[in-house]
């Protein structure tokens, strides 16, 4: 194992849940995520899906305490490399293209990149990684989709992502190449509009708290 994947893996590893997060307002990025760490997520994925993604990955980054800021939706090498400027310590992307790979390979910033097929796992797996997304998990096959890839593709562990609420998690988490899961669930749009830190804080200690 590489120690970017071992990297990878130690981030993941904070927390069965990795919020994913789609920020639309950057004054609400450093109270959102300070109300996931007290809950007990640390790890967090702000997606690249709209103008205030990097400055809200650079908030975190730098203002909120015993965060791991991470950017997702990283579809080319320009958001990749915009990312980790930003301060993003690990990125994720829903599958890959040659050029992200390779822009990842010149970088000490780990990439969880997607797959959600067998080849698609193999292709990654020839590229050294071991540690992939699982996305979109619940619309590509679910959690008995994930376990059959198990044996066959025993050693890659996944994160599964998509579909993935307090309801269904545990059927992944209990998974044996399951090391956590993502979900934008613990950070629903009304609370973050709302304001209402306390009540994503109390959903990001019930997902904490989840476990296989
Ligand atoms: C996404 O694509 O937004 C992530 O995979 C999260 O999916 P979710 O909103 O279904 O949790």
């Amino acid at each position: 194992m590489t120690s970017k994947t071992e990297k990878l893996l130690s981030v993941l590893k904070l927390q069965p849940v990795v919020p994913v997060l789609i920020v639309e307002d950057a004054a609400t990025a450093v109270p959102l995520a300070k109300a996931l760490v007290a809950g007990g997520l640390k790890a967090i994925e702000i997606t690249m899906r709209t103008p205030a993604a990097l400055e809200a990955v650079r908030l975190v980054a730098q203002e909120v305490e015993g965060a791991v800021s991470g950017a997702g939706t990283i579809l080319n090498p320009a958001h990749f490399e915009a990312a980790v400027k930003a301060g993003a310590e690990f990125i994720v992307s829903p599958g890959t293209t040659k050029e992200l790979l390779d822009t990842a390979a010149a970088s000490p910033v780990p990439l969880l990149p997607g797959a959600a097929t067998a080849s698609e796992v193999m292709a990654l797996r020839a590229a050294g990684y071991d540690v992939l997304k699982f996305f979109p998990a619940e619309q590509a096959g679910g959690a008995a989709y994930l376990k059959s890839l198990s044996s066959p593709l025993a050693g890659t562990m996944f994160c599964p992502t998509g579909g993935i609420s307090l309801k269904n998690a545990k059927d992944y988490l209990s998974l044996p190449n399951v090391v956590c899961v993502g979900g934008s669930w613990v950070a629903p749009k009304e609370l973050v509009a709302a304001g209402d830190w306390a009540g994503i804080t109390k959903l990001a200690a019930e997902a904490a708290a989840l476990s296989g």
